[in-house]
């Protein structure tokens, strides 16, 4: 086998940028260099594309000389257009794995790239990305497969920006307290609050409408636990064992997350008798009711006062350091970091050859479209 061009994406335009970097940076050192050579491609804050050694060392600190690059939308051609000195050369790609977290990156519009480009890649397609990251798409799908949420209600923003108030009294009449205000289509907690005090719902109505077009608030899950499970493949996903997050936090913030390395995870998670089996059949579940490829991270919610189970949220791009949930997970199962690595590519070679073989055009009998 030659030794395939895999594109790693980094960066974005998200606020999951550095997060993105870190992971990207991983999955760049891990790839087996006997069987890849990496092309880094890094998008810039402001939705640049840069390429060459150079490429994360200038995201991360403005530091050496990448060069600029775009990927045409033209089909087959299987190439990353390179600035070379004002003449476009071509780099050939043989699949891209993009790690990029949160909007722009994980929400099926640069996978809507790839798909035009007809590139192999790494992770869920356009629909699954797009639905994952919508909290509330997402929870209506879940709930169609049986599959436990917390109550919730949603609202555009438009609506908090008009009437946040009354609002506020409705979701306490329906919900009650405590609750979570979270923008439906972001991550790493942004302009997520937790609120505790009927007072201060509007406020946290209001902040998470600056975040997003819809607001989503949900019941609180009394004394939660963090519960996380890996699923790899297409048609045929598995699950990894469950693992727990205990956060340094209140809940698992963005300084909880990232900033403060205080948080734990513990792998496996403990867990009452048959509850493992039943979470990971769940996050299996989970993964398909949404039309999940390649990889996701299903987090669900505990709560340790009625040992009732929920699912949180389903991750098409988890994070994806050396130290983060999604490959550690993997990895006490017997599948280290590059090997996971492998298979990810795997599964988006074999589901790019399947979609090539799909009957794609249909010629009509007649030329009825030249009279009209
Ligand atoms: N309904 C809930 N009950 C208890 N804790 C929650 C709930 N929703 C969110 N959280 C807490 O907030 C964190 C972030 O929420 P989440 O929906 O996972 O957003 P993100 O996509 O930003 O990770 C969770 O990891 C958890 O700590
Ligand atoms: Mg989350």
């Amino acid at each position: 086998m030659s030794r395939k061009n895999v594109a790693v994406i980094f960066g974005g335009r998200s606020g999951e940028h550095e997060v993105s970097l870190v992971s990207g940076q991983s999955v760049m050192r891990a790839l087996h260099p006997e069987r890849y050579t990496v092309v880094p491609v890094g998008i810039g804050k402001d939705g640049r594309w840069w390429t060459g050694e150079d490429a994360m060392s200038f995201l991360r600190s403005s530091e050496g000389a990448p060069r600029r690059c775009l990927l045409p939308p033209e089909p087959g051609r299987n190439i990353l257009l390179v600035d070379d000195g004002g003449r476009w050369t071509e780099q050939p790609i043989d699949v891209v794995f993009p790690v990029i977290h949160g909007s722009n990156g994980e929400d099926g519009t640069l996978q809507g790239v790839f798909e035009l480009a007809e590139l192999p890649f790494v992770g869920a397609g356009v629909t699954a990305s797009a639905v994952a990251m919508d909290k509330v798409l997402q929870k209506r799908l879940h709930r169609e497969a049986g599959i436990p949420i917390v109550p919730f209600l949603h609202y555009t923003s438009h609506d908090i920006a008009l009437r946040a108030e009354e609002i506020a009294r409705e979701i306490i009449e329906k919900l009650g307290l405590p609750l979570f205000i979270k923008p439906p289509n972001l991550g790493s907690s942004v302009g997520i609050t937790r609120v505790t005090d009927a007072d201060a719902l509007a406020d946290a109505l209001r902040h998470a409408a600056r975040f997003d077009r819809k607001v989503l608030a949900e019941v609180a899950v009394p004394e939660a636990r963090e519960i996380e499970v890996a699923v790899l493949g297409n048609e045929d996903p598995v699950a990894s064992v469950p693992g727990e997050v205990v956060p340094s936090n209140e809940f698992y913030d963005y300084d909880a997350k990232y900033v403060d390395g205080a948080s734990q995870l513990l792998i496996p998670a403990e867990l009452p008798e048959g509850m493992d089996e039943r979470i990971r059949r769940m996050a299996v579940e989970a993964y398909r009711s949404l039309d999940c490829e390649g990889m996701a991270r299903v987090d669900f919610l505990i709560s340790r006062a009625s040992g009732e189970l929920y699912i949180n949220e389903i991750n098409t791009i988890p994070g994806f350091t050396s130290i983060s949930m999604y490959p550690k997970l993997f990895d006490a199962v017997g599948i280290p970091y590059a090997d996971l690595l492998d298979r990810l590519i795997e599964f988006a070679l074999r589901r790019h050859a399947e979609k090539q073989a799909l009957t794609r055009s249909y010629t009509p009998k007649e030329d009825w479209y030249r009279h009209e």
